[in-house]
This record gives structure tokens, sequence and C-alpha cells, in this order.
């Protein structure tokens, strides 16, 4: 099973192999007792992968206490904490998880980690990556997990409905939920929904949002070269197909859903395809109802024949009013560390940024699905971050919120994306 997870990799593929692993030595950088605050994960099994990570540094810098302080799993909300935190200059967190997408709006809060990594050491990584996080002439935060969105299904109910494999195109998809979930409902689980996604006003809905536009051809929110892309007809017809699946394949409160809700529906076996991340891999394998009966896929095609996975990912970064930098990068750099990466790997189907990790014999035997990942992943689309810097999170906003309301019927598609495009105007200047 979990051939497919393969389509996660474009990158490593992409990349050339840097530097090996490093000898495993924990690095503490300074010799002065500090206690430090790392903002933890709070999604799947990480928290308890998180505080090892923890557990391993603390035993090999004794005089350095790590506690984790576990914040929203919303990254809207968490960007929105940090933003409050940094306007009151505090050092209340010295040790920030950074979404892939956050450099240019938090870099000048952060310090550049870039004294404290040899050529070799950032050379491990994939270039990418790297250089997402810099910012100017300094380096931001230093990467530890790769993202792109992907289709998870069931391969028993598949099976039992007779399709042969997971849909190649969203009409496809909308036709085997709407099957499925007709024939489940008739065995009496009434609970049962055919798709379920992240539908909530945030974050997570742009990521699935462009997901859905780009493979309808319909742009990419704002293009590299600074041009506004959300009003069109393969946009508009985007989000309408989107919004003709709530209460109808999908649950009705799927527009309030974030990655955790989508995963308690599948994860209690009442759906039979979720998008989600890879992380949500390690926790599924541990459900009693689906057990390994389930793989994972490329999103569905839309109309342009390209099946869109946007993005995502994490860096490490410390706070730049931290009272123990020192303590708090050496807590960073571990946690990015090869073996850090690699046991997140294999413990926790976490994709890593170092491209050896994906060569190790042993991630390839405890994860077969890392390994052979060719010609997938290609169509990997970031979002807007870079082209819009520190504005990203409004523009980001006004997306995600023009597609609620079309979601949630409040508004009709060619109404919302209209008053998007002025809107993004207005911010953008152009
Ligand atoms: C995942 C991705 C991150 C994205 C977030 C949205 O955590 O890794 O890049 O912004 O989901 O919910």
């Amino acid at each position: 099973m979990l051939t497919r997870l393969a389509l996660l990799l474009a990158l490593a593929l992409a990349a050339p192999l840097g530097a090996l692993a490093q000898d495993g030595t924990i690095d503490c950088i300074t010799d002065q007792s500090a206690t430090i605050t790392y903002m933890g994960d709070p999604v799947g099994n990480l928290p308890e992968i998180e505080q090892q990570t923890a557990d391993a540094f603390m035993a090999a810098c004794p005089h350095i206490t790590v506690e984790i302080v576990i914040g929203p799993a919303s990254a809207s909300d968490l960007l929105a904490n940090y933003l409050t935190m940094l306007e009151g200059r505090s050092g209340d967190i010295d040790v920030m998880r950074i979404d892939v997408i956050w450099p240019g709006i938090l870099a000048e809060n952060l310090v550049d980690l870039a004294p404290y990594f040899t050529q070799e050491e950032l050379d491990a990584h994939f270039p990418g990556f790297i250089q997402n996080n810099r910012i100017g002439d300094t380096m931001v935060a230093i990467a530890h997990r790769l993202g792109a969105g992907m289709l998870y299904y069931r391969t028993d109910l598949l099976e039992q409905y007779g399709f042969d494999g997971p849909p190649a195109t969203w009409d496809e998809l909308e036709s085997m939920a709407r099957t499925i979930q007709d024939g489940e409902r008739a065995e009496g689980n009434a609970d049962f929904w055919g798709f379920v996604w992240q539908g909530n006003n945030y974050e997570g809905l742009t990521t699935n949002a462009l997901e859905w536009q780009l493979a309808e051809g319909g742009g990419t929110i704002v293009n590299p070269d600074g041009e506004i892309e959300v009003l069109n007809e393969a946009a508009i017809g985007a989000f309408e197909r989107a919004a003709g699946w709530v209460g109808t394949i999908s649950p009705p409160g799927v527009v309030g859903y974030a990655e955790e809700d989508a995963r308690a529906v599948w994860h209690v076996g009442n759906a039979a395809f979720m998008r989600n991340w890879p992380y949500a891999v390690s926790v599924s394998l541990e459900s009693e109802a689906i057990g390994d009966a389930f793989d994972l896929a490329p999103l569905p095609a839309g109309a342009s024949g390209r099946s869109v996975a946007t993005m995502g990912g994490w860096s490490i970064g410390v706070n730049r009013f931290s009272a123990n930098v020192d303590a708090a990068v050496a807590f960073a750099k571990h946690f990015a560390s090869y073996e850090e990466q690699k046991r997140r790997a294999i413990s926790n189907t976490i994709n890593p940024t170092i491209a050896a990790l994906y060569q190790d014999p042993d991630v390839i035997e405890a994860v077969p699905f890392f390994a052979g990942l060719d010609d997938v992943f290609m169509g990997a689309s970031p979002r807007p971050s870079t082209v819009t810097g520190a504005l990203y999170n409004r523009v980001s906003t006004l997306y995600s919120t023009a597609v609620h309301s079309i979601l949630t019927g409040d508004e009709d598609a060619e109404t919302a994306l209209t008053l998007l495009e002025l809107d993004l105007e207005a911010l953008l200047g152009n």
C-alpha cells in the first residue's frame, strides 16, 4: 500500500543530493543555563514525537530546559498569535514553527540563522526550501518538513464498489464518492460521507481552493509577475463545483473543517476520500476502523488536465526577542537535524527536507513509499507568498474569505470573485 505517496517528492528529484548525515552529536552552542519555550505542533501524533525531540535535546544539554507550549492547530490562528506576541516585543516563545508561507511576513522578527550553519549543513536540504527561508542576506528559519496536498482513499471500499483505482478527475471523484456514500448509507451508516477536506475560512482553505482553481486552469491567485488571477470562468467553475459538494458528498459542516476535523471523520471510517497532508498517514495506520485499507493518490485533475498539490511545509526559527538566543538556536538546529528528521520520517511519516534521507536505507525500509518517487509531484504549487511577501497573509485571508462565502452560498461565485479582485487590486496597488 501507499505506493503512490510517491507523488510527494518531486522536490527530492529536482534536488541534488546534499551532504550526508551529521554525526549525531548535539551542539548545545552555549554552556549557560536557560529555559526556552517551543511552540509545539498539536496535529496528529506530533505532540508526542516533538516531546521526544525535546527530551533527546535535554539529555544532551542538561543545562537547557525546553518547555513545549501547544498553540493553535490552525496556521492562521498561529500567525495571529505570533504577530500579537511580536508586536509586544515579547520573547515568550523562543523557538517558533514557521510555515513555508511566512518568511516574508516574520523576517524582521527572526534571528538570522546563517552564522550558525556550515554551507555543508545547508546544502543537505532541498535548495528550494533554503531559498524560501532566505530574506535578503539573512536566513530566517531552517526547514524540517515538506508537505503537499494529496488524496487519501479507502482501498477496501473502492474494491467493494467495483472501482479499479482512485479517481483521475474531479468528475470521477464526485461520482465515486456518491456511489460509495449511497451504498454505505443504505447499509445503515447514516454518518458516512464521500469526501472530507478543509473548508473552514483559514489558510487551509487557501491551500484546498488553490488546488481546485489551478487544476481547472484558473490561475494562481497572484502570479510571479504580480498579476492577479482570480476572476475567470475556470475559477468560477472550480468554486461552484466545490460549493456543490457541501451537504451532498461532503458534510454540511465541512465549511468549518480544518485538517484534524476532516481526519476525525476519516479516522472512524466515515469517509471514502480525504484531502490532507502526509502527517495523516501514520495516525491513520493507527485507526481501528481503517487499518491499512487505504492508499494515497494525486488529487484529481480538472479541466486543465493537471493534478495540483499545493506545496506546504514547516521550518523552525528563533524569536529575535528571545532572552536565550543561543540555547534556542541549539534546539532549532537539533530539531531540523538529519537524525531528528529521520526519526520523524520513520515513526510519523513526516516528509524530510534533507534530500539524503530519501536514500537512507533505514527510512526506505520503514517508509517504503518515500522511495522511487519518480515524475510525480511535479505539480506541487507554491502559494503566492514570495511575490506578495509581507502582504501574503492579507492576500490569503481575502482569498479564503471569498471562497468561503461561495462554499456557504452567501455569495455567488462571480460576485465573490469580482469583489475579491477589487480588494486584491487595492491591497497590491495594481
Ligand atoms: C499544513 C502545511 C502548511 C499550510 C497549512 C494550512 O500545515 O504544511 O504549509 O499552510 O497546512 O492549513
